[in-house]
């Protein structure tokens, strides 16, 4: 059954339209954080996502919850670069990377981690190209649980492969990119069959934000 609304959103009516299932096992939670356009492009025209989330109240509303509910924020180091991605406040930074740097502006931040790990920046690289098991398992190493994927298109390709994101949370924007700008999944990957089931479908001022359980 699919529970549909329509926003705006109060932050209570928020946390509880995005809160995980009950039944969590061990209570690790894979969510993919990502907003597109119609065609599935996930940049805009400037190359970035900043041309498509701009103006989406709904968007920025459901992004700062879902990363107020995460233990960790995870991006590849490509999405780190172009996004110019700080340590962020209150939440860990997991930079995915086959290399065994930071990010130049992540490298240069003044570490700023609390007692509980928060606004720490970690990397996650050095051996190649790593599968989602690798990562994730890296992750909870860390006791992190709840865990947010940002981006990009590469990254999160490898936890599909492994069939280890719980939910994907996107935002579609009712507009077209065209052009051969990044897809929500790349041409290369193959699923095998067609995943997902929309358990939320919130409307918010054009915007579609949906909720889809992939495994
Ligand atoms: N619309 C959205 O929601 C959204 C979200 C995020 C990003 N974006 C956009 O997507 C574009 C970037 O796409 P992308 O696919 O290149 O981003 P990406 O996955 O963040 O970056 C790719 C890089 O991340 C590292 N990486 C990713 N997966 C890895 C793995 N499994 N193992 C080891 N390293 C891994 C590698 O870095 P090294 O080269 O250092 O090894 C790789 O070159 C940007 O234009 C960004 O603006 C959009």
């Amino acid at each position: 059954m699919t529970r549909t609304g329509s926003g705006p959103l109060t932050p209570d009516e928020l946390a509880d339209w995005y809160a995980e299932p009950d039944d969590l096992g061990d209570g690790t939670w894979v969510r993919a954080s990502f907003i597109s356009t119609l065609d599935g492009r996930v940049t805009g025209p400037d190359d970035r996502s900043g041309s498509l989330n701009a103006g989406s109240e709904g968007d920025a509303a459901a992004f700062h919850h879902l990363r107020e509910w995460a233990d960790v924020v995870v991006v590849g180091a490509g999405t780190a670069i172009k996004e110019d991605y700080p340590p962020l406040p209150g939440v860990a930074l997991a930079v995915v990377t086959r290399g065994e740097v930071l990010p130049p502006t992540l490298a240069r931040a003044e570490p700023d981690a609390g007692e509980d790990g928060t606004g720490e920046v970690v990397l996650i690289g050095g051996e190649g190209e790593l599968t989602g098991a690798q990562i994730l398992a890296s992750l909870r190493r860390r006791g992190w649980r709840r865990i947010v994927v940002e981006g990009g298109p590469h990254l999160l390709a490898s936890w599909l492969r492994d069939g280890l994101v719980d939910e994907l949370c996107l935002t579609v924007r009712p507009v077209l990119a065209g052009g051969d700008g990044p897809l929500l999944v790349g041409l290369d990957v193959e699923l095998g069959r067609l995943i997902g089931e929309a358990t939320h479908l919130l409307v918010w001022d054009g915007d579609v934000l949906v909720r889809t359980r992939l495994r």
